[in-house]
């Protein structure tokens, strides 16, 4: 139930993304005094980064209802209408992970998001036929961590297509403090500063950090979290003052105990380590590559000098 009370409910408590926020509340406004569903909505970005918190919070703000599911989910077309049937006008559906809808199910979801039908077989052999299901108005959000395996008529059916993006370490700092307020965990700004320097851009970790932090200092009998605790407990549990965790640190290790810090192709670290390549890229690269430890070339992944001087590894002379 924590997750669940975390998640600010509307626009005007939700943190960061501020670009975002700004072009949403204006679409938003404009759909409310058309009196319309809101355009379709797709979010794409590293996971944690609150796109299904955002899906929740145009709802809200929209005044409609939001019905939840996930692309491997929805494996037959019946599993799609019965979803779509519940909605009413203006209404969402939200779909995470829609990069893995099946392929006959996003064939379906054209005529659905376009003009609000679908047409799908019902029944078997000589008593199969084609019914037509007429839908409400309504607001498909799609959220993915790997847009580009969307499909482009798909992709092309949303009319808001948006980028999330890390957090500063100051908007993570403020989110560890709004949660500790709801937590009735007191933290020192300076505190709440050192769990944001190590949450890799994502408020899910900030947030999984500081209930971590939070039971070191009441054990320790705290009255307030301070910065002291904050390092001692994130150093027990292995992440670094970049953020770093064990993944990160054996996939930047591996590259450079063995390929002498690149270039490498992506599917020979994941052997080495024993990871998916797909993981790697959707999970672990995109912050590496945010924060400069990591260069994609075309001749495969190169480790950064500044990789290297943060983990105290000297810079190869032969480069
Ligand atoms: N909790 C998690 N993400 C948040 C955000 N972006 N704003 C406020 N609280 C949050």
């Amino acid at each position: 139930h924590d997750e669940l009370s975390l998640r600010p409910q509307f626009l005007r408590e939700y943190i960061g993304q501020t670009a975002l926020k700004e072009e949403l509340s204006v679409y938003i406004a404009a759909a409310k005094q058309r009196q319309e569903a809101l355009d379709h909505v797709l979010l794409f970005g590293p996971p944690g980064l609150g796109k299904t918190t955002l899906a929740m919070i145009i709802a809200n703000e929209m005044g409609v209802h939001i019905k939840t599911t996930s692309g491997p989910a929805i494996e037959k077309p019946g599993d799609l209408v019965a979803l779509l049937n519940e909605l009413e006008p203006g209404d969402i559906l939200f779909i995470d992970e829609i990069h893995r809808l099946p392929t006959n199910i996003e064939e379906i979801m054209y005529s659905a998001m376009e003009d609000y039908f679908v047409d799908i077989m019902v029944g078997q052999g000589p008593t199969a036929r084609a019914v037509h299901f007429p839908l409400p108005p309504f607001t498909l959000i799609g959220a993915t961590t790997r847009p580009g395996m969307l499909s482009k008529p798909l992709r092309d059916r949303f009319g808001i297509i948006n980028a999330m993006v890390y957090y500063t370490p100051a908007e993570l700092q403020e989110i560890v403090v709004r949660s500790s307020d709801i937590f009735k965990a007191p933290i020192k700004p300076e505190g709440a500063y050192e769990v944001a320097l190590r949450s890799r851009g994502t408020p899910r970790i900030a947030n999984r950090l500081l209930k971590r932090v939070r039971d070191f200092a009441q054990v320790q009998g705290m009255a307030a979290i301070d910065q002291a605790i904050v390092t001692v407990a994130l150093d027990k549990l292995r992440v670094d003052n970049r953020g770093l965790d064990e993944t990160d640190h054996k996939f930047l290790g591996t590259m450079i105990a063995y390929y002498n810090g690149g270039p490498v192709g992506l599917n020979t670290i994941a052997a080495n380590i024993g990871e998916e390549a797909e993981t790697l890229e959707s999970m672990v690269e995109p912050y590496l590559l945010q924060i400069g430890f990591l260069q994609r070339t075309p001749r495969g992944r190169v480790v950064t000098p500044a990789a290297y001087a943060h983990l105290n590894e000297p810079y190869p002379e032969e480069k």
